[in-house]
């Protein structure tokens, strides 16, 4: 028993030691793509197939901007409009058309409900957003391979 409950604190104490671990958001930033363009952790993306974005582990932007970022995108730049109604249903940038086609200078790939948004966003806010450098640990745990390149090279 007590070696239960010995074992059990030790888990408990070594929680946070492990911050990848699943994240009911993880699958969708996957899903969605921010790592294409962004990078596996937020770290900024450097591959050549895919639009640099930006180091979003720096960042600092509250809930509601980064809802409205990932609903609609930013207009005249890669970063593309996931939510599914954004543009149509949804007022973005101060718009609403409901029956006219998206303007073009918008990258729209809109195929997740305001749901999965919500989820891709917690997941930036608990495990990109100012998360500094990349730690092992989480390198590991996100690719579940700990000999991953990426994670060698930290
Ligand atoms: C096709 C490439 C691409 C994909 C996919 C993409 N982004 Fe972006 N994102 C960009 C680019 C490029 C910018 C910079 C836009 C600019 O020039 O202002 C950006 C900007 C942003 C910003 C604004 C940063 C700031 O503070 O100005 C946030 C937040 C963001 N992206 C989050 C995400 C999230 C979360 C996802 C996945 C749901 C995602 N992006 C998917 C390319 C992409």
């Amino acid at each position: 028993m007590m070696r239960a409950l010995t074992l059990l604190t030790l888990l408990l104490l070594a929680g946070p030691a492990y911050p990848q671990e699943a994240h009911p958001g993880l699958a969708l930033w996957k899903a969605f793509g921010c790592p294409d363009c962004h990078g596996a952790l937020g770290q900024g993306g450097a591959s050549v197939e895919f639009p640099k974005g930006p180091n979003l582990r720096r960042g600092y932007q509250d809930r509601a901007f980064l809802t409205e970022m990932v609903s609609c995108g930013r207009p005249g730049t890669p970063m593309p409009a996931f939510l599914d109604v954004a543009y149509t249903q949804r007022m973005c940038a101060g718009w609403l058309r409901p029956n006219e086609p998206v303007p073009p200078e918008v990258n729209r790939l809109g195929v997740f409900t305001a749901a999965e948004v919500a989820a891709v966003v917690q997941y930036v806010l608990d495990r990109i957003q100012g998360m500094g450098e990349i730690s092992p640990s989480e390198c590991a745990a996100f690719y579940g391979d700990a000999g991953h390149p990426d994670c060698a090279r930290r």
